[in-house]
């Protein structure tokens, strides 16, 4: 059993002019217990959609969500508890300490003080807590949210683009607190659009792609998915060359203008010869690499209209 499962979620929009936005259309979801799951997808994808459906702030157009086991909205009251999450940026109020801040909410949900020193010593702000949260920065703003969210010990937390606006220092902090969080047993569900935030610490990944789950697994396997490195060729002739590089004994594969070859880097050389011998010549020779980054760009690629 996932800690999140989703089956079919459909959510559409009413545009004002008429007409729908799908913002997520049939998503399917295993989010098994423990570790970072990366939920990745370009601007637009539905990921805050899906997050929305999943903490019951929104009601989806058709679907079944459970979380922690519970239906979701009817047995949402039941896990609450155990569920930590930050959608919006937090609000907090900017003249009150992050202590104060952290009080006030711990207060409202009836928890006890000393929950307020174990959060704020696991994201790093124990020797901030009394300076006010306005002279905090974006980071360490995000990080009281996320402490926001441990204040009641949950077994999941669901984390909206945490690292959103923050610089390469402050994705960094955001990372190495999500992945050490993820290593205490705890799930933990973060959103992202740009994979280098999640590549490195995610050890499960889901992409979406126009509300969609284009691929999902554990990081290797949604690797071995997509093909493997390789080249991108051009040339005037696409099918002449097809046949040359196949003759050679390449595996190739025509993709519109472009040619793309199976083969590793060192095979530039062999490429270009099995080409020139044939009186063809690149215009174009780029390696392809096998890493996630192009995984993510081939899979969330916008299809080209032009076919
Ligand atoms: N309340 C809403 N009313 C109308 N359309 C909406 C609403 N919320 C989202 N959408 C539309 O649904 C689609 C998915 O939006 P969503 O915010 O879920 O994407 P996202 O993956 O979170 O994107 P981003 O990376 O920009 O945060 C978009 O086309 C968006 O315009
Ligand atoms: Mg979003």
């Amino acid at each position: 059993m996932g800690v999140i499962e989703v089956e079919g979620l459909r959510k559409e929009y009413r545009r004002l002019r008429g007409g729908r936005t799908i913002a997520v259309g049939g998503l399917d979801l295993e989010v098994p217990e423990g570790g970072v799951f990366g939920f990745l997808g370009p601007n637009g994808a539905g990921k805050t959609t899906t997050i929305r459906c999943l903490l019951g702030l929104v009601r989806p157009t058709s679907g079944r969500v459970r979380l922690l086991g519970a239906p979701v909205p009817a047995g949402l009251a039941g896990v609450c508890d155990r569920v930590g999450s930050i959608v919006e940026q937090p609000a907090f109020v900017p003249r009150f300490s992050g202590r104060r801040n952290l009080e006030i909410l711990a207060r409202l949900r009836g928890l006890p003080s000393a929950a307020i020193d174990r959060v704020l010593e696991r994201v790093g702000l124990a020797d901030r807590q009394g300076d006010p949260v306005g002279a905090y920065s974006l980071g360490m703003k995000q990080r009281l949210g996320i402490a926001a969210a441990l204040l009641k010990d949950p077994a999941l937390l669901v984390l909206d683009e945490p690292a959103n606006g923050l610089d390469p220092a402050g994705i960094v902090e955001v990372r190495d607190l999500l992945r050490s969080l993820g290593r205490e047993g705890r799930t933990v569900f973060v959103s992202s659009h740009l994979l280098s935030e999640v590549q490195q610490v995610a050890d499960r990944v889901a992409i979406l792609a126009r509300g969609r789950a284009v691929s999902a697994g554990r990081v290797d396997e949604v690797l071995a998915g997509v093909r493997g490195r390789g080249f991108v060729v051009r040339v005037d002739d696409p099918a002449a060359a097809r046949a040359a590089l196949a003759d050679a004994g390449f595996a190739v594969e025509l993709d519109g203008r472009e040619l793309r070859v199976e083969a590793s880097t060192e095979h530039g050389a062999a490429i270009t010869r099995a080409l020139a011998e044939r009186g063809l010549y690149l215009s174009e020779l780029r390696p392809v690499g096998g890493d996630l980054e192009a995984a993510f760009l081939e899979l969330t690629r916008e299809e080209d209209p032009r076919g």
